[in-house]
Formats: structure tokens, sequence, C-alpha cells
């Protein structure tokens, strides 16, 4: 099975591309190495050593299983298997925790949307895997138990979750209410455990967690199960071999079932146990909507027990979930790719984190609690960029979702909810780039579909009930809305902040002492934003085009119009001499400029004004990317700003308040590292926008992986600077807009497959020494197989195209009759 055993120099693990897997050889790793499950509405987190937690749809308001973050030891909880070996009363996990008895073998496999974690012990070898069938609202644990020794055995296992009462926020703080309302019913005949504690009035779900194999016993009251003064190490039940029958009354409802197997020598058993969200309601005809006592109606748990009763099932639908991912990332792969490192990221791990960032926005990972944030606005929009070519029809309703989370006069709610798709008024807007990324993520999606009747759909502003303006109209009114806020330079005002949250402009003062006037609410207040301005010269752009696509040239000209007076101010008040300002603060004073004690350079609007099209006739595109070179690039990747900050600025913000060298504060933040690889593709520099891509690539860290810690199949949001106390260790990952956006930059920019409104365009900008590639990308339901050579070692410049054999002018594939294949030769030279 291993095709690519581990490299000594990462003892915890290796790619295994043939079968899309990570393997994970030994359970301590240096952080947790989390994988996803789910695509569609019910979603796991899940760790190597089986940590996590599941809900459906909405980690805060539909919350299956408990999680402590913050825990002692990390990742304690999750989806357990207690084996116990009934004649000596030894106690292993298959995963290695919550006991941490030592196991003869471990290997954790993190594929697809699921993960398989092996442990053996003393002559017994459990494997779990653990899915989500796809359009199934239910995860499987699929257990293989088998006595590989030479005697009969008799083996005892418990399993183990613990409920959430559904609501996260209230399930971790109210505890004067919780202890008292959790209720379960248990069907020991069916192996079910049904936990359907809620608000009695508003009670229409309820949560599944059944046993397929007959069952010996149960427990579904925690104190019964660990001992109220034990650990989830030194659960009383298991270590007396015996389960209590326990039924939870308030308190802390958990699921465990307990099997008692005789297994001969190489005898094997197979089957699930599933763990199922089941919603009744508020539409359904069986809803019990405001019956009390409340009873659940059963029909739909008991039918999901007869069916996952025939391992036959389980296997058939892993065999869905397989076949499903091979479909989702067929639609983008790169053959003869000349860096194994790049292949393997771009053709399954790099589009997988798409998917998870697509679906949970930063809501729920190692490092968001499932309870804070919702979908961002902002972040949303980037995530379908790297989404769009797997599921367009899905990016189509998030765009429309998001789009009716804007307000009318243009701002946005920040953040809204996945399960009431409402704006979170707690978090306040006014972050005055949030709807120009909605322009962004509507062209890329109508560059990959064609589809312009998303345009002319409706759609409601968040503040203006019942009445609806069209898509189109909405991404007027973003682009009006900044025109409206300038300030005195011409410029964008920032607001309370722009992409970068922490850069919180609106304090009319420079030091921390001084009498100082805040403006709270940011009104009045003149920071301006030079990101906001490139970002705005991009999406007029792409807005411009779109326009000239569906021959309305009078609105082309006058978004182009915008444009120019943009790039006006831009040029004349944002250019430092070497690089161009990030910002002005609210004194008028200039951030990230040569003129600044800390913070001279900025990253972000070196980036957009060059993807925006500034200076690029004038050479200060080039010069704004040299600077960037020589100030902020290191072979981890492109720093935030330098010099960091050292002392807190009240006129600065956030950013100043971290410890140099992390997260905003000089922390190399790999999200915005793309917009500089685009930016040397832009530029024709291939071996740049090459060398820049794996210094931030998880999978060029496993040399360095002590240091680094995270998993090295996603990215993370931020690897420590220079400045800081542990350069080259990364935080936050899986859940970053890094996962979208180098994707982009992969799939377009380096690799050069963009399309566009006309069609696929055919761009690369490589490394010179790169022989060629090629692509597969399925794009308007045409399949596309593309050729590149590159005999003259360039990087960019694509000198002849055939289709089909016949050469083309340019390097836009003509539009082709659905469901045909297209051979596509390109060369450089
Ligand atoms: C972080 C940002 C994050 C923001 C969200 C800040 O503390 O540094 O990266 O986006 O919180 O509110
Ligand atoms: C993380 C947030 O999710 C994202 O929206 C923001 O742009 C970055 N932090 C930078 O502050």
């Amino acid at each position: 099975m291993s095709t690519n055993p581990a490299p000594a120099s990462n003892p915890y693990g290796y790619f295994d591309d043939a079968n899309r897997e990570y393997v994970i050889t030994r359970p301590d790793t240096p952080l947790p190495w989390l994988n996803y499950l789910g695509q569609d509405d019910f979603f796991g987190l899940c760790t190597n050593t089986a940590g996590g937690y599941s809900f459906w749809r909405d980690a805060k308001l539909r919350r299956l299983t408990r999680y402590r973050y913050n825990n002692v030891p990390m990742d304690l909880g999750g989806r357990y298997l207690y084996i116990r070996d009934a004649a000596t009363g030894d106690v292993w996990n298959p995963g290695w925790k919550p006991m941490k008895t030592a196991l003869d073998r471990y290997e954790c496999r993190h594929g697809t949307g699921y993960t398989r974690i092996t442990g053996a012990r003393d002559g017994i070898e459990t494997e779990m895997l653990f899915f989500v069938p796809p359009g199934e609202t239910l995860e499987l644990w699929r257990a293989t138990i088998r006595n590989t020794g030479p005697v009969p055995r008799k083996v005892q296992i418990f399993s183990f979750v613990e409920f959430c009462l559904f609501e996260a926020l209230n399930d971790m703080t109210n505890y004067q209410r919780t202890y008292s309302i959790g209720e379960v019913e248990v069907e020991p005949g069916d192996g079910a455990i049904y936990h359907k504690t809620e608000y009695r009035e508003r009670r229409n779900h309820y949560a599944l967690f059944g046993c397929a194999h007959p069952i010996n016993g149960y427990d579904t009251d925690r104190d019964a199960f660990v001992g109220v003064h034990n650990g989830l190490h030194e659960p009383q039940a298991v270590l007396a071999g015996k389960p209590r029958n326990s039924i939870a009354h308030g308190w802390n409802p958990i699921g465990s079932h307990f099997i008692e197997l005789d297994l001969k020598p190489g005898e094997t058993r197979e089957f699930a146990f599933v763990l199922a969200y089941i919603d009744q309601g508020p539409d359904s005809p069986e809803n019990p909507k405001f019956t009390a006592p409340f009873v659940i109606n059963k029909t739909k748990g008991r039918a999901i027990m007869a069916k996952y009763r025939d391992i036959a099932a389980v296997d058939d639908a892993f065999a869905r979930l397989r076949a499903t991912w091979a479909s989702h990332l067929s639609a983008f792969q790169v053959t003869d790719c000349p860096d194994p490192i790049a292949a393997r990221m771009a053709n399954t791990w790099n589009q997988y984190q798409c998917m998870a960032t697509f679906n949970l926005s930063r809501s729920a990972s190692m490092f968001e609690t499932g309870i804070g944030r919702g979908m961002g606005f902002r972040d949303s929009n980037q995530d379908i960029l790297g989404f769009v070519h797997m599921l367009p029809d899905r990016a189509r309703q998030r765009i429309l979702d998001i789009a009716a989370t804007q307000l009318s006069d243009g701002t946005c709610y920040h953040q809204y909810q996945p399960l009431t798709k409402k704006g979170n008024a707690e978090i306040g807007g006014d972050f005055y780039d949030d709807h120009l990324w909605l322009v962004l993520s509507t062209c890329a999606y109508i560059k990959e579909t064609g589809d312009r009747a998303i345009l002319d759909t409706p759609v409601g502003y968040a503040d203006k009930s019942g009445s609806r303006d069209t898509l189109l109209h909405h991404l007027e009114t973003s682009i009006a809305y900044t025109m409206k806020q300038r300030g005195p330079h011409g410029l964008p005002l920032i607001g309370h902040a722009d992409w970068n949250d922490c850069l919180n402009l609106n304090c009319f003062s420079t030091e921390p002492n001084e009498s100082f006037q805040c403006a709270g609410d940011v009104k009045g207040s003149i920071a301006e934003s030079v990101m906001i301005a490139g970002l705005f010269l991009h999406a007029t752009r792409e807005l411009e085009a779109l326009y000239r696509w569906l021959q309305r040239d009078t609105d082309a000209a006058r978004i182009a119009e915008q444009h120019a007076t943009m790039l006006d101010a831009v040029e004349t008040h944002a250019w430092d001499g070497e690089w161009y300002i990030r910002a002005f603060d609210a004194a008028g004073k200039p951030v990230g400029s040569k003129t600044c004690g800390e913070g001279k350079i900025f990253i972000e609007s070196q980036a957009w004004c060059v993807l925006g099209g500034a200076g690029a006739n004038n050479g200060r595109a080039r010069q704004a990317l040299e600077s960037v070179h020589k100030h902020l690039y290191t072979p981890d990747g492109i720093i935030l700003q330098q010099p960091a900050y050292s002392t807190y600025h009240l006129n600065l913000g956030e950013v100043t308040s971290y410890p140099p060298g992390y997260k905003e504060n000089a922390g190399i933040f790999c999200h915005n590292n793309t917009w500089i690889h685009l930016g040397w593709c832009q530029l024709g520099e291939g071996d740049r926008a090459y060398e820049y891509y794996l210094s931030i690539c998880p999978a060029a860290k496993e040399q360095q992986i002590e240091t680094y810690r995270c998993e090295p199949y996603v990215y993370a949001q931020m690897i420590a600077g220079r400045d800081a106390a542990t350069p080259g260790e990364a935080k936050n990952a899986w859940l970053t807009g890094t996962a979208a956006w180098t994707f982009v930059t992969v799939s377009q920019g380096i690799l050069g497959i963009q399309p566009t409104y006309d069609g696929l365009r055919i761009d690369p900008c490589m490394p010179k020494n790169w022989p060629g590639f090629t692509v597969r990308r399925v794009y308007r339901e045409v399949e596309y197989i593309i050729t590149v050579r590159n005999p003259s070692n360039l990087s960019k410049g694509v000198a002849r195209l055939t289709v089909d054999g016949r050469e083309i002018t340019g390097n836009v594939i003509p539009a082709a009759p659905s469901g045909s294949k297209i051979m596509v030769e390109a060369e450089l030279c």
C-alpha cells in the first residue's frame, strides 16, 4: 500500500500519493494532526488519535458531541473505543488516546473525507474507519477487530462519545441549567442510544449513537461510566470490565456500548457504529413541535440502524465516498509535474483543504472553537476562488447567500451563522474591504461557468426586508460604496479594518499615554487604506471585463473611469519611493512608509496595487515586489511587515498588540503571501513565484517538522516570522484563505490554466528548468487535456497553441460542445 516511505527526517509520517492519504506512523505528533469528515451537511473533526467532535451544519447551534478546547493534555475527547482483554484486564485504545497504553503497531491514514486508525496490542488488532457517507447526516465508524495471535481471546469493547446538548455555547457555560436537562432513550435490542436533550418547546431533532453489533450492555451517564473523580484514561466501567446500564437524567449524557467478543485465532469481526443527526422539522409532518413530554419519533433512527447492520451497506457508503472525492478532484489534475510536492498538493491536498474552507469558513478547527465565528463575508468570498471549479452549483448558492448579508448602503455583516444564514450583529460591520470580495467571487464563478444569469438573480439586502435587487446591483453597490467612502487622498477609508483585521487606525494619537480620541464607530475618521485601493483597482478591472463580455460598453467605460480615478490617487499619494504605503492613519500620517520608525513596509499594499494594475507602466510594480524580496522575503515565507512593532501604538491598534514575529505583527501570514506569488506570475518571474510558493508549502516542511509542528498536508494561516522566539513554527492550520488563494496561484498562475469569460486561457509562469507538464481540466462540461512544453527553458509566453491538432491564434481555447474531449498542446518559446 505504502508508496512513499517516510524520509528519515520526518519521523511522524509520509504521503501515500497513490491513495491520496497522509500516513501518520506514531501518535505523539508535534501537535494533534487533524482531518475533517463530511462534505455536505454533517461534519466531524477527527485527529490522528481519534479526537474531535461532530455537528450538523453549524458547530455552534447543532453540535452533537462535546470537545473541550485547550484541554490538558491537548486533544482529549472524541470517538473512542476501549479494548479490554477480559482475561488480564489490560485496556488500550486503538488510537492510543485516552489511555495512552503502548501499542505494538499504530497507523493513522488521513484520507479525503475519512480517517483510518489501526492500533494493535498483544495479538488484537483494531481498525477504525471514520467517515460521513455523501448526502447523509451521519458518520460511520467501521470497526474491524482481529485476533492475530495463536490462542482464543475474550475481548470486551466499550465505545464512547460524550454528547453535547446541541447548543455548544450554552453547553459549555450554563451548567445551572444544563445539568438538569439531559435526556436519553435506549433501545438495547437495537444497539441504539438516543440523545434528545433540547429546549422542550422547540425540540425537533435528536442524535443517535448506535452499534450494529448485538450489545451486552450500555451506559449513558458519564458519572456512572467514567466516575466523578476519574478521567477518560481511567473510566471505572472499563477498568472493571462491566457496564452499568445507566440512564442519564441531567448531568452529562454520554453514549457507550458494551460488546463481548470471543475471537478464535485468526478470527475477524467487522461491524459499524453510527452517530447520526436526525432532523424532524420544523416543516416535517412528523414534527411533534410543542408537545411535552417529548417523545421522539424513532422511525428514521431505526431505519438507519437496520441499514447499517449490514456491513455491505457500510462498504457501499465508503465506496460512494471514494467515488465522490475522485470526481471532485478530477476537474483539475496535473501529471508529469516536475516537482512531486506541487503535484501532491495541487492534485489532492490543496483542493481538499479548499472544500474544508468552503464548508466551514473559519468556524471549527483546532484553533477555532465553532462558537465564535460562523461564515465570514470576506473569507467565504475568497474561499470560492479555490472551490468553484469543483462544484460550481454549490459556489453559486453560496454567492447568493453571502450577497444577502450585504446591507443596502454597501457594507456587510462581517459574519453570518450557517444554520440561519443571518448576519451576526454582535460582530461589527465597518470592515471597508468586505463588499469588494463579492465582486471577485462572482466574477470567478462566471468565468468558470459562463452562467451570466446569476447576475440577474434577485437577492435581498439584510436591512431591507421584502425588497430585492439583482446580484449585479449588489456588485454595483459595492463599487459605489468604496467610491463614496474616500478620504483626503482620494483613497478608500479603512473603517474598523481592511483585510488586515488588526490594522485599526482610528485613534487620533500615536502615544498610549497621551490623551487620545478614538473614533469608536469609525464615523468621522479619515484613516485610509491603500490595500483597499488596490483591491478596488482589481475589482473594477474584473467588473469592466465582465461588462465588456456582456457587451455593455457604456457600463464598462463608467467602471473603467472609476478605476482610473483610483489609480491616479494611488500613484499620486501612495508611492513611497520604493514601495506603496500601506495606509494613512486617523491623523493623516502614513503607515508602512520609510518615514515610520517601525512597520516601514507592508506586504498587502504591494500585492494589491500590483494585482490591480498599479505601477504597470512606470516600473513601480516591479520595484514594489523587489522591495518585498529585499525587506520581507525569508525562506519560511514573506513577513507581513518590517520592522516588527516593538511596542503598542494606539493609532495602529491590534497589529501592534502581538509580540514581534507573530500573526499580523511581522508574522508570515501565509494567506497574503499568495498574492505576491501571483504578482510575480503577472511579471513573468516563474522562478521567483515557485520559490515563494515552496516557502510556505506544508509538504515542503517535512524536513523541518519539529519546528513547523502543524500538519504537513494542509496550509497554516501563520508561520512565526524571524522576529519571533520560535521562527518557522506554524499555527492555525486548515481554515485559512491560503488554501483557496494557493490553488489560484498554482493552477492559474504557475500552471497557467485560467478560466476567462470566453474560455480557458493557457498562460503558465513556471520555473525555467521545468520541461513541461500535462493538466486534465474539466471546464464548462468539456474535458481538456493540456500539455505544456518548455524546450527553451522559459518561464512565460505561450508561442504556439494547438487545439485538437490545429494551431490557433492567441492563447484562449475557443468554446466546445459539452461532453467533448479536447487535446491542447502549448509551447513556450
Ligand atoms: C487576529 C486576526 C483575526 C481576528 C478576527 C485577530 O486577533 O489576529 O487574524 O482575523 O482576530 O477577529
Ligand atoms: C483571519 C481572518 O479570518 C481574515 O478574514 C483576515 O483577513 C485575516 N485574519 C488577516 O487579519
